[in-house]
C-alpha cells in the first residue's frame, strides 16, 4: 500500500511527465513550422516517449493500489527564437526533472517504500540519458553557429531517429 505522500509525488511525477510530453510537442511543432521536418520528428518521438515516461506512472501507481490523479497540465510556451534556445530549454526541463525523480527517490527512502524506489530507478538512469543526449545536440548547434548548411545537416542526422520505448 502506498503511503499519501509518495501516492502524492508519483502523481505529481506522472503530471511532470504529462507536460514533457506537451512541451516536446510545442518544439516539434515549432521547427515544422520553420521546415526543419528532421529536428522535427526527432521531438514529436521524443514527446512519444515522455508520454511512455507518464504511462509508467499511472501503471505502476494502478499496481500498488494507488489513485490516479490526472491534475491540469501546464500550457508549455509557444515559439522559440532559435534552435539553440530550444535545445537550452530542453537541456534545463532535463535537469529540472532529474531533480524531481531524486527528490522522489529521497522520499521513497525516507517512507522506506523499497518497491518504489526500485521502480524509480529506471528513471534514475534513463535520465542521465535524457540530460546527455539533450547536451550533446546543444553542443552541435553552438558549434554549427549561423552555418545554415550546419543546421541542414543536423536536420538530416536526427530525422533518422526511430521510435523507441
Ligand atoms: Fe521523462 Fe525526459 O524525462
Amino acid at each position: 500500500m502506498l503511503k499519501e505522500k509518495v501516492q502524492k509525488s508519483l502523481n505529481q511525477q506522472m503530471n511532470a511527465e504529462f507536460y514533457s510530453s506537451y512541451l516536446y510537442l510545442a518544439m516539434s511543432a515549432y521547427f515544422e513550422s520553420d521546415n526543419f521536418s528532421g529536428i522535427a520528428k526527432w521531438m514529436k518521438i521524443q514527446s512519444q516517449e515522455e508520454y511512455s515516461h507518464a504511462m509508467k506512472f499511472y501503471n505502476y501507481l494502478l499496481q500498488a493500489a494507488g489513485k490516479i490523479n490526472l491534475s491540469l497540465i501546464e500550457a508549455p510556451k509557444v515559439g522559440w527564437n532559435s534552435a539553440e534556445e530550444v535545445f537550452q530549454d530542453t537541456v534545463k526541463h532535463e535537469q529540472k526533472i532529474t531533480k524531481s525523480i531524486y527528490d522522489l527517490v529521497d522520499l521513497a527512502a525516507e517512507e522506506k517504500d523499497h518497491a518504489t524506489n526500485i521502480f524509480l530507478q529506471w528513471f534514475v538512469t534513463e535520465q542521465v540519458e535524457e540530460e546527455a543526449t539533450a547536451m550533446k545536440i546543444l553542443d552541435r548547434i553552438k558549434l554549427i553557429g549561423e552555418n545554415k548548411n550546419g543546421l541542414f545537416y543536423l536536420d538530416h542526422e536526427l530525422g533518422k531517429r526511430g521510435a523507441s520505448n
